[in-house]
């Protein structure tokens, strides 16, 4: 299979908790390649056309509030089925029902509060990933 390309994202919780240098070792340790990497810190607007999919869902205030709350990482991941491996690596949407050993698991509080983001599918990865990165800093 060819090698594929997601975005990943080190949430506000997970980054304020001082957890981004595990998530980033667990990361390489199971053989994703980084790309791509920043700090930033979203502003609302930025947030909401990130998950602008959502802006229906009764959460969407409350994410985009969380999302914009402080610095987060992303992240561009390559290897050969980089989106499912990736969110497999994550966990459940709702830490309490992510399974042990992922991330959301170990470093998530609550589905508010769920340390890490990950594409779902091709289209997405897509969209997510020239959201935030120029072709320039993907090397
Ligand atoms: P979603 O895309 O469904 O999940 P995932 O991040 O696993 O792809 O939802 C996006 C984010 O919205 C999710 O990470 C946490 C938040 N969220 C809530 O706060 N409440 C909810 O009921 C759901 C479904 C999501």
């Amino acid at each position: 299979m060819a090698l594929e390309r997601t975005l990943a994202i080190i949430k506000p919780d997970a980054v304020k908790m001082g957890v981004s240098g595990k998530i980033i070792q667990r990361i390489e340790d199971e053989g994703f390649k980084i790309v791509g990497m920043k700090k930033i810190w979203m502003t609302k607007d930025v947030a909401k056309g990130f998950y602008y999919v959502h802006k229906e869902k009764p959460f969407y205030e409350a994410l985009t509030d969380f999302m914009s709350s402080g610095p987060s990482i992303v992240m561009v991941l390559e290897k050969e089925n980089a989106i499912k491996d990736w969110r497999k690596l994550m966990g459940a949407t709702n830490p309490a029902d992510a399974e042990e050993g992922t991330l959301r698991k170990e470093f998530g509080k609550n589905i508010d509060n769920n340390a890490v983001h990950g594409s779902d599918a091709p289209e997405t990865a897509a969209f997510e990933i020239s959201y935030f990165f120029s072709q320039i800093e993907l090397v």
